[in-house]
């Protein structure tokens, strides 16, 4: 699997994921994909929120590497009908498929290679029904979001239940030439205790080279939304969200 993450596989961090990310636009638009769905396999899906509230009238299991996030899902109201599977998006083969794949909170970003990119999007394809759907989102590199991961821009304060008030902030490097961002996640309780903070790497991809690699691993993008809203995707968007099903579909 990519490098070992302590922001997901640390319990320490992965307590903070939900309060510091939160959840949002991205689980109504996947209520939506989800509608006429019976099945839905969750890849990356962390502390369990989206999955969870796509059961339990549907059969949908969850995967994740990261046992500190999969803790936080099984523990979540309306787990009980979902199946969380410890697993790598990139290996994983469940011999089985589903009418909706989804890989949200820009956990294709985790993927640091070409290879590793490919190997999801195979993930995804060897898991997609005949007519199924599959949507991801990645953060568009022309919007350059990651100059605003600096201290200054970034510093927010959490009130977190188990330590009261948590100042937060993120500094960060960007490597023009690789597209990668290495990120410094911090978390301080004003009380006192102990400064956590660790450093994650994430890269960014143009669309050009999404829509390569779609079709190399046997996917078609129906459409690229640029954001969680459904808007259409254009060059300053936020976000690069392909909507689409196996390249072969039927539909
Ligand atoms: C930013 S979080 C997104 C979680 C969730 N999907 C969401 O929307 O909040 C990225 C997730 O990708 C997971 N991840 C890291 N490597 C992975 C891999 N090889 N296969 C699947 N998921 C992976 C992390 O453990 C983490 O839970």
């Amino acid at each position: 699997m990519p490098a070992f993450d302590r922001l997901f596989d640390d319990a320490a961090f992965a307590g903070f994921y939900d309060l510091d990310n939160g959840w949002g636009d991205d689980l109504e638009y996947c209520a939506g994909l989800a509608r006429d769905a019976t099945s839905v396999l969750d890849l990356g899906c962390g502390t369990g929120a989206l999955a969870t509230s796509l059961g339990p009238t549907r059969r949908v299991t969850g995967v994740d590497p990261a046992a500190a996030m999969l803790d936080i899902a099984r523990a979540r109201a309306g787990a009980q009908s979902i199946r969380f599977i410890e697993g790598d998006a990139r290996t994983i083969r469940l011999g089985e498929t589903f009418d909706l794949v989804v890989m949200t909170g820009h956990a294709f970003q985790v993927f640091l290679t070409e290879d590793d990119q490919r190997a999801a999007l195979r993930t995804i394809a060897a898991h997609l029904a005949p007519e199924g759907r599959f949507v991801f989102d990645t953060r568009n590199p022309a919007a350059r979001e990651w100059l605003e991961w600096v201290p200054e821009a970034s510093l927010r304060v959490l009130d977190d239940p188990r330590f009261g008030k948590v100042r937060a902030w993120n500094d960060v490097t960007h490597d023009e030439s690789t597209g990668i961002v290495s990120y410094e996640t911090h978390y301080l309780a004003e009380a006192g205790g102990e400064h956590l903070s660790t450093t994650s790497s994430i890269l960014f991809t143009d669309k050009a080279k999404i829509e390569a690699m779609l079709l190399e691993c046997g996917l078609r993008a129906e459409r690229f939304a640029g954001d969680w809203q459904g808007g259409e995707w254009t060059p300053d968007a936020s976000e690069i969200i392909p909507i689409g099903t196996l390249a072969a579909a039927t539909v």
